[in-house]
């Protein structure tokens, strides 16, 4: 018999109980070493832990098994799993096809770090998958996207996707860090790489900074982490033990999430203050029908838009009590943000630059009803 529901996984993957203790929770191996028994004489396979640790191990199978994949990577923050993958699969002259609100971050990566190392880059709007098919050069070698986007909520189409980055031979990158495992798993749809910001859901209590790589192919899976003992950019012990505990609790913290999130849309979209509300879950919101397909519910992210533009924005950002007004996302505490001057700033001018009248929600899992009279009093 296999016991392979998904909260069981977040559960016991990778976490079997210590065989020389009993201990049910995998212990923090706060060491940078080990000792060998003769040279070369490992006893559990471990000499170094740049190149391997017991907890970030258990937290690496465990991703893997959450995400159907091959392996899992994890890494320090979000970033250097990026940064990791790209300087791994992409080389001068190759070229990377990203989304038009890529995260802000992926796009300064791009713009500011590999275009000077000879990687060209192009956002492209992926919600049209043909748009994406026309930016295809011959020396495309991935293409990168995001769904839901952040913070503008786009949803791209991923078995669209994975089937034109693969006509051209090319590598299919998902972030998947807005919607977590839980909710969509890109390996089964036909991705090849999945990225994490562990910082966000996963980890989930906004406590620890991380990122992961999953991978289908065990051959690219062995690349990566070649490249992740070279480059270094590791997740180290206790960050990789705070990442594996959120992860125990993904599926129930997604559903109230996900619960949370429709209520507070729900209020938004009556509130005479509001021009638009921009959530998937909305029947009106153009990606809907391509995130019922691919996403077991729509999320706890939320933006929406102000009728009296950017100064109304943030005075919203600055009202509110419950909502936390501060940068990331995914934890359990509501947090309030203004992309344009906040995560997004990086994009002003760029193709990529986002409205000023736009307010980012991560909606927690606080009571519902607190929330929703949190957000109606700010905006009064
Ligand atoms: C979608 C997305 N990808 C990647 C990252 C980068 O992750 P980190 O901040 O852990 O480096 C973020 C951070 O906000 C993000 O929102």
């Amino acid at each position: 018999m296999t016991f392979d529901g998904f909260e069981t996984l977040a559960i016991h993957a990778g976490q079997e109980a210590d065989t020389e203790t009993g201990a049910v929770v995998v212990p923090i191996y706060q060491t940078s070493t080990y000792a060998q028994d003769g040279v070369g004489g490992l006893r559990g396979g471990y000499e170094y832990s740049r190149t391997a640790n017991p907890t970030r191990k258990a937290l690496e199978e465990c991703l893997a098994a959450l995400e159907s994949g091959a392996r899992g990577l994890a890494f320090a923050s979000g970033m250097a799993a990026e940064d990791t993958l790209l300087r791994t699969v992409a080389g001068p002259g190759d070229h990377v096809i990203i989304p038009g609100d890529a995260y802000g971050g992926t796009f300064r990566l791009f713009s500011k770090v590999l275009e000077r190392w000879g990687v060209a880059w192009e956002a492209v709007p992926q919600t049209d998958p043909e748009a994406v098919r026309a930016a295809i050069r011959p020396e495309t070698v991935a293409i990168w996207t995001e769904t839901p986007t952040n913070p503008l909520l786009n949803i791209t189409d991923i078995e669209a996707l994975a089937g034109i980055a693969h006509d051209a031979g090319a590598l299919f990158v998902v972030d998947n860090t807005f919607a977590s495992p839980y909710l969509q798993r890109p390996l089964a749809l036909g991705a090849d790489v999945v990225v994490h910001s562990t910082t966000k859901y996963l980890g989930g209590h906004s406590d620890v900074v991380g990122g992961a790589l999953v991978v289908a192919d065990p051959e690219l899976g062995e690349r990566l982490a070649f490249h992740q003992n070279t480059m270094g950019a590791v997740a180290g012990p206790f960050d990789a033990w705070l990442a594996l505990r959120g992860a125990k609790t993904l599926g129930v913290r997604m559903d109230r999430h996900c619960a949370n999130a429709e209520r507070v849309a729900e209020a938004l979209l009556h509130h005479p203050g509001v021009s638009e509300v921009i959530y998937p879950g909305l029947a009106e919101h153009p990606g809907h029908k391509v995130a019922a397909r691919q996403m077991r519910a729509f999320g706890g992210m939320l933006s929406f838009r102000l009728r009296d533009g950017e100064k109304a924005a943030l005075r919203v950002c600055e009202r509110t009590q419950v909502f936390t007004l501060g940068e990331s996302l995914g934890g359990v505490e509501s947090l309030i943000e203004h992309p344009a001057r906040m995560t997004h700033a990086s994009t002003a001018g760029s193709p990529l630059e986002v409205p000023g009248d736009l307010v980012r929600l991560s909606v927690g899992i606080e009571s519902g009803d607190d929330l929703v009279a949190d957000l109606l009093a700010a905006l009064d």
